[in-house]
């Protein structure tokens, strides 16, 4: 139910549907949406990035929040701590308790390697958790791995690093039906074949799904399957700091109980940084739809022992968040909305744009409609388009909207506004970490030995912008092969004495930069008491 100040906007919506419907909209050359990206995307914004001035990527640009986080100091010094005083001694630590900490362990533990995740909030307070359309895979006889590559590829900008890229879409499909055996309960037809649909970006329907909660039904079958194995998860502990052995190889990390703020020394063989995402940085002063503890923690924790970073000054908006009511602002209003025929319109109705273009180029598209050509809606807290949601049902019939996206329509409902008769007003949130800690086909990092990374705070699997469920697919690919190769690895390890003499390092680089800064990293949580550390 919308208030009098959209009603004429929504009856031009509504006169203009049944054409809308019919009209197909033309896709945009590749020199359109360079032009646009280049106009539009924040990510070209260059007011918004800083010259990293210390570490492995000195010289190179990242958003402002990330830098001052990246050249911060640590929040210990090496005298707060007992390095002898072992509390937790295994063979692979697993730091994030999401999708891809609890593939990895699944994995660990499966080899044998005696494996312990360490997660800051609870297993599962995770962006996956919060994933909604779905996971991609090139399982049906119309798909292969190579054309699922092909689509990533060109959707990345032809910049993700083709032997990532390539493990992938080529694991894809043994992920699906790794997931499924353990218990997901995929979108199925009576037959028993999985239901695939379209993404922004994809020549196949390739996209797995649970209904519009995909993420959490994935989440709940990992978290399961790691208290049934009963692999050790110690909660609301975080890892502030790496440790090394005296050769720089990883070796443990000191943890920080978050409630008695008790540190604590955790040693191992190998060691895995899962810790997800940075939406809750609020780079550029978006919204996000990411959960309370995406704050790129595996990043700085990566970059202060010397590991590198990969396209750290690219994120990804995913074009559709919500923007009214103010409750749900930056929400995720998920890409199945398009994939199952909502069309994005301005304020008079028009269609503005493809509904699956790549997600950077939605996004922008959105952007320069509500600034330069000042089609968007006023919702009293910025503007934005309308997403026509009743399109779904006029084209997939009564029903469609309930059985395919049921928390979709859930959410909005809340709020009075049934999205199967009234379309919903979106625009771009912070989405996803494009970039992130650069590794090697095995999980490594490039230049840490026995670091690995999995998930999202890895840079590089998907060049710079990524299509949608292929975060979910990496998630479960590269958390899987980071279990198994740091499991693997820990057999020839004999850990070292271990060392945070890495601290001084760091200081001393920052001192002799003439970098006056307060700040510790990493973040941990957000603070919304702060103006500037929250959205705009
Ligand atoms: O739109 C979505 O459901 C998001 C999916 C993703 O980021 O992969």
């Amino acid at each position: 139910m919308y208030s009098k100040e959209f009603q004429e906007s929504l009856a031009a919506v509504e006169a203009a549907r049944a054409a809308n419907i019919a009209y197909e909209p033309v896709r945009m050359t590749a020199q359109e949406k360079d032009d646009l990206l280049a106009a539009y995307h924040p990510d070209y914004k260059k007011s918004e990035f800083s010259t990293l001035q210390i570490g492995p990527n000195k010289g190179e640009k990242v958003p402002h929040e990330l830098c001052e986080m990246l050249q911060a100091h640590s929040r210990i010094s090496a005298a707060d701590i007992d390095l002898d005083d072992i509390k937790y001694d295994v063979d692979v630590l697993i730091i994030g308790g999401g999708g891809a900490g609890a593939s990895a362990a699944i994995e660990a533990d499966e080899a044998g390697a005696k494996t312990m995740i360490v997660t800051k909030l609870r297993i599962g307070d995770a962006n996956t958790m919060m994933a909604e359309g779905g996971i991609q895979a090139a399982d049906k006889p119309n798909d292969s791995p190579a054309i699922h590559f092909v689509d990533a590829f060109g959707g990345g900008h032809y910049a993700a690093k083709r032997d990532l890229l390539a493990k992938l879409v080529c694991d894809a499909p043994e992920a699906i039906q790794w997931l499924n055996d353990l218990g997901v309960e995929f979108d199925k037809a009576p037959d028993g074949t999985m239901i695939t649909t379209h993404g922004g970006g994809t020549s196949r329907k390739r996209m797995h799904a649970a209904k519009d909660y995909s993420g959490a039904e994935i989440m709940r079958t990992l978290r399961d399957e790691v208290i049934n194995r009963g692999i050790e998860i110690v909660d609301f502990t975080a890892a502030i700091e790496l440790i090394l052995d005296e050769d720089g190889k990883a070796a443990g990390a000191v943890l920080m109980n978050m409630e008695t703020h008790e540190l604590m020394v955790a040693r191992a063989k190998t060691v895995i940084i899962a810790t997800g995402g940075a939406g809750r940085m609020h780079y550029q002063g978006f919204p996000t739809s990411n959960h309370y503890g995406a704050t790129a923690d595996g990043l700085v924790l990566g970059y202060r022992v010397g590991a590198k970073l990969l396209y750290a000054d690219t994120l990804q908006y995913h074009p559709t968040g919500a923007a009214y009511p103010q409750q749900i602002f930056g929400a995720l209003v998920t890409e199945k909305v398009r994939s199952l025929g909502a069309k994005l319109v301005n304020r008079d109705g028009k269609v503005f744009m493809h509904p699956l273009e790549t997600r950077d180029v939605a996004a922008a598209s959105i952007i320069r409609e509500c600034s330069d050509r000042a089609e968007g809606v006023d919702t009293g807290s910025g503007e934005a388009v309308w997403l026509d949601t009743p399109m779904i049902e006029a084209i997939g019939g009564e029903g469609t909207i309930e059985k395919r996206i049921p928390a979709m329509m859930r959410m909005f409902a809340t709020y009075g506004i049934d999205i199967r008769k009234e379309p919903i007003l979106v625009y771009p949130t912070l989405h996803y970490q494009n970039g992130g800690l650069d590794i090697n086909v095995n999980g490594m990092t490039t230049n840490v030995e026995n670091l690995f990374v999995a998930g999202e705070a890895v840079g590089g699997i998907h060049g710079r912008n990524r299509l949608m469920g292929n975060s979910l697919l990496d998630v479960i690919v590269f958390g899987r092969n980071a279990g198994q190769n740091a499991s693997a690895k820990a057999k020839d390890v004999k850990v070292g004495k271990l060392t945070l003499a890495h601290i001084a390092k760091f200081d001393a680089e920052r001192e002799a930069a003439g970098i006056e800064t307060d700040t510790v990293s990493p973040k941990l949580l957000p603070d919304y008491r702060n103006k500037k550390n929250g959205i705009k």
